[in-house]
């Protein structure tokens, strides 16, 4: 087994900027927010083919006049290509207009594809629960993008402690990072410490608890980070919005938090509350404790015909 620390070498930025503009950001507005990040300094971009939006990042990237070293940019194979990872990142590469990649994730651990925008109920007909043989092939094939020079890291995404043991008892190579839901809210901890302790960086998605995902991915039982008391608390304490809070806890306890914004006084408040002064250790205790195991991103169009509910797509009992 390879140890891969992408902290060796070119060091991964402590905070990125998510490119994921869902329903309510089109492909301008998310490359203006690339363009305006970088002006106030942002060095990290978390993309994905299925974002629909990489050739319009790709040339804010481009258009900045940064050397390719000076940034950082993950990208992301979707479902329906895990049997043809090199054309994946090749097409992702010639939309971005980049040579390589940084990181280059397996976006889900399913082959399961819906087309973006479904309702929550929609199901792919030949959706298969994680097969771990086919999951390995595809890890495996991974490995070619870094023999060929066109990503310096693989890793996955949405994966559970159970497919990452998985992984590493069978896998040559272990992921340099795996990028899962991360807010104070839902800290995943048994996860958060078993890749930690395997020498993969975690990275965190949705690290303000998503607070403008599209209804359709939205329960009666999720909670809001950015309203709970103990989060409004410390922000009113350190005269910051409650969503720099939520990115100082990500930096202090050391993940890395990849926020989206279009707005340039939300993304550059964030980018200040990762670069400045971190929580103390008495307000990482008062946040570890309002942990909610609210896990807002279910996956639930990815289920396969027999599958009791999203629970099953993190090894999770039905409730
Ligand atoms: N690997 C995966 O499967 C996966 C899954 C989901 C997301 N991601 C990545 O993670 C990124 C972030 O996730 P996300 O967009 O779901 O969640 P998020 O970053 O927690 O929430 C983004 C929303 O929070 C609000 N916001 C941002 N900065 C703020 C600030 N400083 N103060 C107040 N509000 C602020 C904005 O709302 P308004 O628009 O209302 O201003 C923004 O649209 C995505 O863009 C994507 O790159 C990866």
């Amino acid at each position: 087994m390879i140890s891969v620390t992408p902290l060796s070498g070119k060091p991964i930025p402590r905070i990125g900027l998510g490119t994921f503009g869902s329903d309510k950001y089109g492909p301008p507005q998310v490359a203006d927010a690339v363009r305006g990040a970088i002006e106030v300094g942002y060095r990290h971009f978390d993309c994905a083919a299925v974002y629909g939006n990489e050739r319009e990042v790709g040339a804010a990237l481009r258009e900045s006049g940064l050397a390719r070293e000076d940034y950082w940019v993950t990208g992301k194979v979707w479902n329906n290509r895990h049997h043809e990872v090199v054309a994946a990142c090749e097409d992702s590469l010639r939309d971005l207009g980049l040579d390589y990649l940084d990181l280059f994730l397996i976006h889900w651990p399913f082959p399961n594809h819906h087309a973006s925008g479904v309702a929550v109920d929609s199901r792919d007909p030949h959706a298969v629960p994680y097969i771990h043989e086919n999951f390995l092939r595809t890890w495996a094939s991974m490995r070619k993008l870094v023999d060929r020079g066109l990503v310096r890291y693989t890793g996955t995404s949405n994966m559970t402690v159970r497919k990452l043991q998985l992984l590493l008892r069978d896998a040559e190579v272990q992921p340099a990072a795996n990028e899962m839901e991360l807010h104070p809210h839902f800290q995943q901890r048994e996860l958060f410490e078993f890749v930690t302790a395997n020498g993969i960086l975690p990275i965190g998605y949705s690290p303000l608890g998503s607070p403008s995902r599209p209804e359709r991915d939205r329960t009666s039982d999720d909670t809001s980070d950015l309203d709970d008391p103990v989060i409004v608390e410390i922000a009113r304490a350190h005269n910051i919005h409650p969503a720099d809070v939520c990115i100082k806890w990500a930096v202090t306890r050391g993940q890395i938090p990849i926020p989206f914004s279009v707005k340039r006084s939300q993304y550059e408040s964030s980018l200040r509350a990762a670069t400045s002064e971190p929580l103390t250790p008495a307000e990482m205790d008062q946040i570890a404790k309002i942990d909610r195991n609210c896990r807002l991103i279910k996956g639930q169009v990815f289920l396969w015909p027999g599958a009791a509910d999203w629970r099953d797509l993190w090894d999770e009992q039905p409730v």
